[in-house]
């Protein structure tokens, strides 16, 4: 988190410490008042590890705090270009004694071990002593859930253990280990002093190690000191071993430099920002918005295909560091149309849970298949609240549905043979045997008792947006399955063997998909998003006050349940992805009931109604809605950023862009685009990488200009039209 060096202890109430590994959790029974069957057992909890960021100042015997003493010219700056946090500040303590300080910071994107900080402090009007107390502290715990459901986890006190630490030169490292998963980390800080005249001590407490350097400082000379921290994980290391893998790390680190990283981030930085920026000219604040957004996207999604991107990042406890579907229906499009290599990794992450899912799916009874959990980091469902947790069996569709959108993308047939099409066999299974043919349903294939993504109704039959990607993942896998039959009759074999496919398996998902049952009200063009939604009386939104709201923390889910009344998208999001589906009439009608309905009281809402109104032709409201998510954490829009960002939210942003007033859509794999510029603005510019094909885009006043930057030649859709776009041969259009 970017939580000061010289800690919080002074600024109560301004949020709290953190650092984060991706994927590095605790596991803990979770607790029920009244358990039943197949609960989910235990929860994960990203924990909160050894801090290493902290570096006290002490001037002259006074120690930096932001809360005394007097600050001058303060600026806390993260640049999106070098991905570097820099503070800098005037100081002077309550004694008179003022210095300038300059810190900054990073955590490498090039070496996924190593962070540094470089702190510099001049005293201005005075010499003599300047302190540092330099630490790695390993007193460090989570926060423990209250009453809201998003906020905190039930682990209690502090669960890391220290298992060993040392003190050598200028080094420090301990290692923590988790009991239950026993997941062991080290941590080492490697330091570099540029200074006259000092002398070194140490200090090792319980539970913290320090090095203090006492320096004879002169007026106007700058003392530097450089910290390089390295964390390593039993991921990569033995356990004996970590320690002394760290420290080395971190004396590596040292010995390349702190400009070394700095220009390396840049790099880095230079090569994102290349293809993921979008330029919109007209409003600086919305630009910003975006980029932190992306910037965010970015770090903290997991690149190494065992871990994945939590609903809030890095950047907080909130949600316990589970990943969601918010991966696979909000944040791997941003990835597959900019990095798809990344977009791999966060789908190889679910072939890593595989058997968990396929295990989750026995626990539920069904025989075959696998059914994913909807919450989770090691693989495991940890959601504790089955109604609006487990029965969301719309997450093994929407899984499916971004390995077909991947596979479109990228004719990534490496992926598809060996993980992709397991993936898409036992989700497919999964639906086979969850559904049926109800005869007072036309004998059509009917799926019951499921959540579909509002969370505002629960355990229905017949959530249509399930239904419609549920048909989507089996007559996707069917045609995968005839694919490797035809071409890859080796690994199809080798697949069927692992998971036992009978023949005829896939016949019977593609006559389900065929025949799936849609909840539709022909006389109002409504798609009812179940069977019993419209027999339900609509919300009283004119006497719920907004203190009322998100009405998750004001009513109880029964009375919520027994409303027509939406968190999020749900039809409205099927209207998006599966587009293809629905007339512009039934897009208009659906759209135009659902908004009336619809609280917006989850992050991942407004994007997709911006999108879908874009689509529709509803500009204004498509841009108030985009106006939600594009500052939303910056401006704390939501007021619990101290908890997290909301990942999928910020890549809502990018989608309000590129799907919304872009209008990229990708049916059978063919970019198609419908551009227009919003009023408020002059011009914005994007690009998008699909069959290895870099499309530069511009909207502006004069026009539309497609420009292709890579690739020879490819075909896409404007408007409806078909164009050929080469190398070299920018098109335009008025
Ligand atoms: C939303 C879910 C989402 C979760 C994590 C909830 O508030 O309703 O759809 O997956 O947050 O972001």
């Amino acid at each position: 988190r970017g939580s000061f060096e010289e800690g919080l202890a002074d600024c109560p109430g301004f949020s709290h410490e953190g650092n984060f590994i991706n994927g590095f959790y605790e596991s803990h029974p979770i607790q029920y008042g009244e358990s039943a069957y197949g609960f989910a057992k235990n929860s994960h909890t990203m924990l909160n590890i050894a801090n290493a960021k902290k570096i006290k100042l002490i001037i002259d015997g006074e120690e930096l705090s932001l809360a005394r003493g007097k600050l001058n010219n303060y600026s806390r700056v993260l640049d999106f270009k070098s991905a570097t946090l820099t503070r800098s500040f005037e100081y002077t303590t309550p004694n008179g004694k003022s210095v300038r300080v300059n810190i900054r910071r990073l955590v490498s994107l090039t070496e996924k071990h190593i962070a540094a900080i470089r702190y510099e402090v001049t005293p201005l009007d005075f010499s003599g002593k300047i302190e540092f107390v330099t630490s790695i502290d390993g007193n460090v715990k989570n926060l423990s859930a209250g009453d809201d459901p998003r906020v905190g986890s039930g682990l209690q006190g502090r669960v890391l253990s220290i298992e060993e630490k040392v003190i050598v030169g200028n080094s420090l490292a301990l290692r923590q280990k988790t009991k239950t998963t026993g997941f062991s980390v080290a941590c080492a800080a490697c330091h570099k002093l540029n200074a006259n005249n000092y002398a070194a001590s140490t200090e090792d407490s319980e539970l913290e190690l320090a090095i203090k350097y006492d320096i004879d400082a002169r007026e106007g000379e700058s003392i530097v000191l450089e910290k390089y921290i390295a964390y390593i994980t039993y991921k990569d290391c033995e356990e004996s071993r970590l320690l002394e893998a760290s420290l080395k790390l971190a004396a590596e680190a040292q010995m390349k430099g702190f400009d070394h990283y700095f220009e390396e981030q840049k790099k880095y930085m230079d090569q994102f920002w290349y293809r993921a920026d979008i330029e919109i000219d007209g409003n600086a604040a919305l630009q910003q918005g975006i980029r932190f957004n992306l910037f965010h996207l970015l770090q903290s999604t997991g690149k190494d295909g065992s871990t994945n991107i939590a609903a809030k990042g890095l950047t907080g406890e909130g949600y316990e560091g589970h990943y969601f579907w918010d991966t696979e229906i909000f944040v791997l499009p941003f990835f597959l149309y900019c990095f798809p290599d990344i977009s791999r990794k966060l789908l190889e992450y679910r072939y890593s849970i595989l058997d968990a899912a396929r295990q989750r799916a026995r626990e539920l009874s069904h025989p075959k298949g696998a059914l994913y959990p909807w919450r989770t980091i090691g693989g495991e469902e940890c959601s504790a609240y089955f109604p609006a947790g487990t029965a969301q069996y719309h997450i093994n569709a929407d899984i499916a549905y971004a390995i077909q959108k991947y596979m479109e993308s990228t004719n990534d047939y490496d992926f598809l043979l060996n993980y992709g099409a397991e993936i898409l066999f036992e989700t497919a299974r999964l639906w086979a045997d969850l559904g049926e043919y109800i005869e007072s349903k036309g004998n059509r294939f009917c799926i019951n008792t499921v959540t579909g993504p509002d969370e505002y109704t629960a355990i229905v039959n017949n959530n249509c947006y399930t239904n419609m990607m549920a048909a989507n993942n089996m007559s996707y896998a069917y045609k995968v399955s005839l694919l490797l039959k035809d071409n890859y009759p080796e690994h199809y074999r080798r697949i069927s063997e692992k998971i036992g496919l009978e023949e005829n398996e896939p016949e019977i998902w593609n006559e389900a998909a065929q025949r799936i049952y849609i909840p539709y009200h022909e006389d109002k063009k409504l798609y009812m998003q179940d069977d019993s939604f419209l027999d339900k009386k609509p919300w009283d939104f004119e006497n719920t006050p907004i203190e009322k709201y998100p009405l998750l923390l004001n009513f109880h889910p029964l009375v919520i349940y027994r409303h027509q009344v939406c968190k999020q998208a749900d039809l409205v999001l099927a209207l998006f992805l599966l587009g293809n589906r629905f007339t512009d009439e039934e897009k208009r009608i659906n759209y135009d009931y659902y908004e009336k309905i619809t609280t917006h009281d989850s992050s991942l809402s407004p994007c997709i109604f911006s999108v879908m109104a874009s689509e529709i032709g509803y500009h204004q409201k498509a841009y108030d809605y985009f106006m939600k998510t594009a500052r939303t954490d910056l401006d704390d829009l939501h007021g619990n950023t101290a908890n997290g960002v909301h990942s999928a939210n910020m890549a809502g942003a990018w989608m309000c862009i590129i799907n919304g007033f872009a209008g990229l859509r990708a049916f059978d794999g063919t970019l198609q685009f419908n551009p227009y510029l919003p009023s408020d603005w002059e011009k914005y510019h994007f690009k998008v990488y699909h069959n290895s094909c870099l499309i530069d885009v511009t909207v502006n006043k004069e026009g539309i200009r497609y420009e292709l930057l890579e690739g020879d030649e490819i075909s896409i859709y404007h408007k409806g039209s078909n164009v050929t776009l080469r190398k070299g041969n920018p098109v335009n259009f008025n």
